[in-house]
């Protein structure tokens, strides 16, 4: 068995005559952070759903810990461990903070998406949600309806409802995107914490460079559907491909 907890074999996606992602040979080493960056349109989000198994490729394979997962279907990837946020938000408005989070502690521990079940498992899947609002920072907000959370607040309940989960692998679809810039430093804590503390591996995908450059120990650059270069976040920074595909913008200015 290798090192790498995912790995995709010239995975490809065609939407009608458009490849959105074309033979991506990618390679994700487990308990790591792996940062995909490039432009818009370069194929990111494509990628993650035919990792997480929301869309079928065209052609190619994923691997997960070796085993062909390409054809498993989607209801059963959560209970492969990979959980993924979205990057438009996935979470029930109506419903308080602190029960989103439950409803997802409940999905991995097979009473999937019930409202109600036995008092002592409540408990427990309760305890678990708000260890996961506290490890988030919303454990004060547990009890609010979700709809009324600022834009960043609901990153951070995307995250706790990752968390509550307990996937191994977290896929993370630009997690700072709308968030206020002062609490960007707070994700970062969180995502190293998550790092150190547990085996679990991190997939990112974020435009923000200072995040990637701090975060990441291995960046994919894609590209028009295509891997342009790969590498440590030194080697990335300095590769003339990867800054001419970003017009310099992403370097120098930090965010795209
Ligand atoms: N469901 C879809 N139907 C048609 N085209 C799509 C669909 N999803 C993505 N695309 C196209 O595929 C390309 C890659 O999109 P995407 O994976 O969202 O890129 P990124 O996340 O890197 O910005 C884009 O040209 C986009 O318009
Ligand atoms: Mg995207």
């Amino acid at each position: 068995m290798s090192d790498w907890i995912i790995e995709t074999h010239r995975l490809t996606r065609d939407f009608g005559s458009l490849r959105a992602v074309d033979q991506v040979d990618l390679q994700v080493r487990a308990g790591s952070i792996h940062a995909i960056i490039g432009p818009n349109g370069a194929g990111k989000t494509t990628l993650f759903n035919l990792i997480s198994g929301y869309i079928k490729p065209t052609a190619g394979r994923v691997l997960l810990r070796g085993q062909d997962i390409t054809r498993v279907p989607l209801h059963r990837m959560a209970h492969l461990g990979i959980g993924r946020s979205f990057q438009i938000t996935n979470i029930f408005p109506t419903l308080t903070v602190l029960e989103n989070v439950r409803l997802a502690a409940q999905a991995r521990g097979r009473d999937n998406f019930r409202l109600w079940t036995s008092a002592a498992k409540l408990r427990a899947y309760t305890e678990r949600a708000l260890a996961a609002l506290h490890q988030v920072g919303l454990h004060e907000r547990a009890l609010q309806i979700a709809a009324t959370l600022p834009h960043g607040d609901k990153r951070r309940l995307e995250l706790a409802i990752l968390l509550a989960g307990d996937a191994d692998i977290l896929l993370l679809d630009e997690p700072t995107a709308g968030m206020a810039t002062e609490q960007v430093p707070m994700l970062l804590d969180l995502l190293r914490g998550i790092r150190q503390g547990t085996n679990k591996t991190i997939l990112i995908v974020e435009h923000n460079m200072s995040v990637v450059m701090s975060l990441a120990e291995t960046i994919t650059v894609m590209h028009q559907g295509r891997v342009l270069a790969e590498g440590s976040p030194a080697a990335i920074s300095a590769n003339q491909a990867v800054r001419e595909a970003y017009l310099g913008t992403a370097f120098a200015g930090g965010q795209p």
